[in-house]
């Protein structure tokens, strides 16, 4: 029986999973690293302690499912996207700490674009410009840090998302690494022509990016070259590489058009698959490449991303102190009936979907002497709730499709309370697939890319529902909830 490893790099945690070829875990490790919020709005990560955490938790779980390389047919990578790391390819050392996907250091960068192509950069990338994409980020790199940009300048500089600087240290680092990167994650940077899934020269012009800086765009599911000798895992192809976003998506199956999932971790990002038509997106939705297996043409999708979910429970815990660890949130916000009329917008990072509001900050309005921690804890929950609602409401008026159903995944997803919330206040039903759905999306991919499924349609087979939530909530009630979130939202814009 085949064997593939999959490696996870969330943005809180990196985690290792051995899947046999019928997609179970056979063994798993994970651990979270540093989170570093030097200034308000900045998040950062550090690349070499990604990469240490890494072979740790291959070592972890090659010890405890007691394999070897030997054992390991392939290794499907999936990863958190934008997060944008700059490093020099001649000592493997990265010269800046990592950029994150959450970030809001480049608000002057995207004012600067959006002024001058705002409309011409979403018809060629399909994303509407903001600090998300790594290219902000990157272009923040070259204009502020003396050394990043004089690296740059003498040809000593490699950028790459965090599947990149992987694959690049996997494959050998100094000694010939592969500088190489998936078309799902180049879709993230902004510099992606989403038609000819190669960087757009009109983008390059257009930031004055170096095009040699640039990873190879390669297909999802294909060649990303051998793990070097040195390493546990030497001699493993890797042949699946996917954002984790789209990767949860393969995970889930969404293979045909209409096919929804939504993610419940770190952030929330909801996915539907377009089949190989670029659907334009208009209301606030992103246009993205859903994966692409080589000599097969890509598979596009519409994303609802939602910046702040999981990790606003992390913030109760570690800023607030109102929880002792994550799992207790469930059981606080279960202990009321309802938030008390309490809403927390958690606009930490400004707004992503549908609203694109780069001014807005997180704010909890609705509060009394009557309101306790577990309101604020439920008010949490629910704010993925109504965010991914907002997002489902979107698609259902741009896109055509009528979304009735969601498969979803992730963290959060554990929480059956939370589901039937999801489905009370998006009148659809909700499907959960594996929780990890990431990790088995990567694995499900590799496992095409090195022949051990023939197609989509044989990990299909594999798919497994384990939970079902249908809408139940009274239309009236429904409808002043969601009323009393856009309120609430109301308040939290402006205030940058
Ligand atoms: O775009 C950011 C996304 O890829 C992060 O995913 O799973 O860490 O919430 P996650």
């Amino acid at each position: 029986m085949g064997h593939i490893l999959a490696i996870d790099e969330g943005t809180t945690s990196t985690r290792a999973a051995v899947l046999d070829e019928g997609g179970r875990t056979v063994a798993s490790a994970a651990r979270e690293f540093d989170q570093s919020f030097p200034r308000p709005g900045w998040v950062e990560h550090d690349a070499l302690e990604i990469w240490r955490v890494t072979r740790e938790m291959i070592g972890q779980v090659l010890g405890t499912s007691q394999f070897t390389a030997a054992d390991i047919d392939c290794i499907g990578i999936t990863d958190q996207r934008e997060t944008t790391v700059v490093w020099d390819p001649t000592t493997g050392r990265p010269l800046a700490p990592a950029i994150v996907w959450q970030d809001t250091r480049g608000e002057e960068i995207v004012a600067r674009l959006a002024e001058r192509a705002g409309d011409r950069i979403t018809e060629i990338t399909g994303l509407p410009p903001a600090t998300y994409f790594s290219a902000v980020k990157l272009l923040w790199l070259l204009e502020s840090d003396e050394e990043v940009r004089r690296a740059a300048d003498s040809g000593r500089l490699l950028f790459g998302t965090i599947d990149s600087w992987l694959i690049w240290n996997l494959t050998g680092g100094v000694d010939g690494g592969l500088h190489v990167t998936d078309v799902t994650n180049a879709s993230r940077t902004m510099l992606m022509d989403l038609a000819t899934l190669d960087w757009s020269q009109e983008m390059l012009d257009l930031t004055g990016v170096p095009r040699d800086l640039l990873p190879e765009i390669r297909p999802s599911i294909g060649d990303f070259g051998t793990v070097a000798s040195r390493h546990l895992l030497g001699g493993v192809p890797i042949t699946g590489v996917l954002g984790d976003q789209q990767s949860a998506a393969f995970g889930q199956c969404a293979f045909t058009p209409g096919a929804t999932k939504n993610t419940y971790g770190t952030g929330c990002f909801l996915l539907t698959n377009t089949g190989t038509t670029i659907e334009r997106a208009s209301g606030g939705l992103i246009s993205t490449v859903a994966f692409q297996q080589e000599g097969f043409p890509a598979q596009y999708a519409l994303e609802g991303s939602i910046a702040v979910a999981g990790s606003l429970v992390q913030w109760l815990r570690d800023n607030l102190g109102i929880i002792r660890d994550s799992a207790e949130v469930e059981a606080l916000a279960d202990s009321v009936e309802d938030s008390g009329d309490v809403y927390f917008v958690p606009a930490f990072s400004g707004l992503y979907a549908p609203r694109w509001r780069s001014d807005a900050r997180g704010t909890i309005v609705g509060l009394t002497r009557y309101s306790t921690k577990a309101h604020i804890s439920r008010a949490a929950l629910e704010s993925t709730v109504f965010q991914t609602s907002e997002v489902i409401e979107t698609l259902r008026r741009d896109s055509g499709f009528a979304i009735d159903e969601i498969r979803a995944d992730g963290g959060m997803a554990v929480n059956g309370a939370l589901l039937q919330f999801q489905a009370d206040i998006s009148a659809c039903t909700v499907v959960r697939g594996g929780i990890e759905s990431t990790a088995i999306g990567a694995a499900f991919a590799a496992g095409i890319g090195r022949g051990i499924y023939s197609g989509t349609e044989d990990v299909e087979s594999l798919w497994e529902e384990t939970g079902r939530w249908t809408p139940s909530m009274p239309e009236p009630d429904r409808t002043h909830r969601r009323g009393r979130w856009e309120a609430a939202v109301e308040r939290s814009l402006g205030w940058v």
